[in-house]
């Protein structure tokens, strides 16, 4: 664990902004930097969120637009892009935020070389992998919040059908974070108990529970899209507890945006949202989920989604 933690968040915007209260409000970290071109919002979201922090824990917050003062930063978000419009696709963002993520990315390996990077910005997976390519940093320095939010909705989901609670439900949702997600049912696992095997609630369909939760989770960010035009409060807990995993190396698993390797037999170079080991180093291990058949076409399918549209705007 580290003795001094201090975490950079790049956007100020409704997710950068709910990250840096997420840290505070979880006690994560020893200090906080809020970047922003517009350094005034940056100071305006400090300034709101340092109010609390009397009435919470020891913390500090810098708002700034010099990517200097993030030089020493040991894990940094980055939130900077352009947002989902009502009924836009998270890879309909891709064109907008390619340049952003380029541009930030190389600021970042000349003032932050050693930090972890972790993406946020939307198409995630694919933005991941303009990160890693983009930048000469390790690549297990770099990874996406991927599928996290995704993962917990559908545990969430899954434990009130059950009627267990949700920290018992033990399944991923893989793939990309987006339309072409999917869960790994054929490993998950209730309690200790394999879900195939777990006593349903009367009345309970296994197929059919697996469907509408399923369908909850894929729909979930565009019905809130729909209602306030955008989501912040879910995936900045995500990231929280991503950057809390690194900065207390507490080696924890979340379904991440990563490299995905030769053993899925997926086109070179695919970023996708897998479960690994997460800890200081950043990405500590990739796991090898052992996939059904039909996972296996559901996972060549998000990466074939995945690397159309990273042709699109590869360099
Ligand atoms: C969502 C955004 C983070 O799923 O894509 O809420």
């Amino acid at each position: 664990m580290l003795n001094y933690s201090k975490i950079g968040v790049i956007g100020a915007g409704n997710v950068g902004a709910a990250i840096v209260n997420a840290l505070v409000l979880r006690n994560i970290g020893k200090e906080i930097v809020l970047f922003n071109r517009d350094k005034n919002k940056a100071v305006a979201e400090a300034m709101d969120i340092d109010d609390t922090i009397p009435l919470l824990s020891e913390m500090k917050i810098k708002a700034t637009n010099k990517y200097e003062d993030i030089s020493d930063c040991n894990v940094i978000a980055i939130t900077v892009g352009a947002r989902q419009k009502e009924g836009e696709t998270r890879l309909e963002l891709l064109g907008r935020n390619t340049k952003i993520t380029k541009e930030i990315i190389t600021k970042l390996d000349k003032f932050a070389p050693n930090a972890v990077l972790i993406m946020v910005s939307n198409p995630v997976d694919i933005l991941t992998r303009v990160a890693q390519e983009t930048s000469s940093r390790d690549k297990k320095k770099i990874f996406g919040s991927g599928t996290v939010l995704d993962t917990s909705r559908l545990r969430y989901q899954v434990g009130k059908e059950l009627n267990v609670n949700r920290k018992n439900v033990h399944i991923h949702v893989v793939g990309e974070h987006g339309d072409s997600e999917f869960a790994v049912w054929s490993n998950a696992i209730i309690g200790s108990i394999k879900l195939k095997n777990f006593p349903l609630p009367k009345n309970l369909e296994l197929k059919e529970m697996k469907e509408k939760t399923m369908q909850i989770v894929k729909k979930r960010a565009y019905e809130i899209i729909q209602r306030k035009g955008y989501t912040n409060f879910g995936v900045a807990i995500a990231v929280a507890k991503l950057i809390q995993c690194v900065i207390r190396d507490e080696k924890k698993i979340f379904s991440v945006s990563v490299g995905a390797n030769e053993e899925y037999n997926l086109e070179k170079g695919t970023v996708l949202s897998l479960p690994c080991v997460i800890g200081s180093l950043g990405i500590e291990h990739r796991l090898r989920l052992s996939l059904n058949k039909k996972e296996k076409v559901q996972l060549l399918t998000a990466s074939k989604s995945l690397d159309e549209a990273y042709k699109k705007i590869k360099p």
